[in-house]
């Protein structure tokens, strides 16, 4: 359907958003093959691309096409259609834009539509809440699977109107985070004191996991989760020129996000560093709490 839609619109932008590589691979091998160039894919949940990387206002249409249903309910957080995804598609929609939802799970329909029923912003462009057969729809791959093994599809069409919806600004890159600390500890130390940090607020959830040992560095390896991102860091302890100076700072592995909660677990590993002996302290520390 993405490329479909790319040769259907040749004036349009379209980004198709996946977490499977797989997907993805084929998904641009095809794209290479028939050259086009309105188009591309990006390797990242939903919900994170369109809240770190789509402006308001600025998207003409979305579809969702047959989303994982995460049945149980300690895994509803993570299913797309909920409360926060469709207030950030609300916010990056234009006036007048469509959202087109398919599922061929019927409870995942029910749930969807009651979501939807309940957004001002949005007007259901069909009389029912959902149809069966969408005329002219080219179908999804999911979807032929799904018709060949005889399971129906729920189809929804919902328009933005021009009611406000909540404001929900693009999420700012942020500067690295950055401390410098004077510690007598030395990486041996260091790393047999160490013990899994883990920290929670309602927002916000880090474990620092591990710590690993190299000859100029320590590298923490950490879980950092955030509503709209989930990332696996690494915060390198590092030697300086300056004898008994350390520098913490974010790796570069992975090509993390510095956001807020990667400055949140630099502070923690930073305050953590701060307990070990009474003659460690803090020369510097660029991290979001201290600037703002
Ligand atoms: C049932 S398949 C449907 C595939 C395709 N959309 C189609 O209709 O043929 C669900 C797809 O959603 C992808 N997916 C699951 N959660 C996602 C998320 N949060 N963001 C982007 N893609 C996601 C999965 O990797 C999987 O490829």
């Amino acid at each position: 359907m993405l490329l479909h839609l790319a040769q259907q619109h040749p004036d349009s932008n379209i980004v198709g958003l996946e977490i499977s590589n797989r997907c993805l691979v084929r998904a641009e091998e095809r794209i290479v093959k028939r050259s086009l160039h309105n188009v591309r894919v990006i390797h990242a949940p939903a919900e994170t691309a369109l809240n770190h990387l789509f402006a308001p206002d600025s998207l003409s249409e979305v579809h969702i096409n047959f989303p994982d249903p995460w049945f149980k309910s300690r895994h509803e957080h993570r299913r797309l259609m909920q409360r926060s995804t469709v207030d950030v598609i609300i916010n990056r929609l234009k006036p007048g834009a469509r959202l087109y939802l398919a599922t061929d799970i019927i409870e995942y329909a029910e749930m969807s539509a009651e979501l939807l029923a309940e957004t001002p912003q949005l007007d259901n462009v069909l009389d029912t809440p959902w149809t069966s057969a969408v005329p002219g729809r080219t179908p999804t791959k999911y979807e032929q699977k799904a018709r060949r093994e005889g399971r129906d599809c729920y189809f929804f069409i919902y328009q933005r109107n021009d009611q406000p919806g909540p404001a929900i600004p693009v999420i700012k890159e942020m500067v690295m985070p950055h401390v410098v600390l004077e510690s007598p500890l030395s990486f041996e130390a260091i790393q047999d004191a160490f013990e899994p940090i883990e920290h929670n607020e309602p927002d916000l959830h880090i474990n620092v996991q591990y710590v690993y040992q190299g000859k100029r560095a320590l590298l923490f390896e950490t879980h950092v989760k955030e509503p709209t991102i989930d990332q696996r860091v690494a915060l390198n302890l590092l030697t300086r020129d300056t004898p008994g100076e350390l520098t913490l700072q974010l790796s570069m592995l992975g090509h993390p996000r510095p956001t807020a909660g990667v400055h949140a677990a630099a502070n923690l590993i930073a305050d953590w560093l701060l307990s070990l002996h009474p003659d460690t302290r803090i020369i510097k520390r660029k991290t979001r709490s201290t600037e703002d």
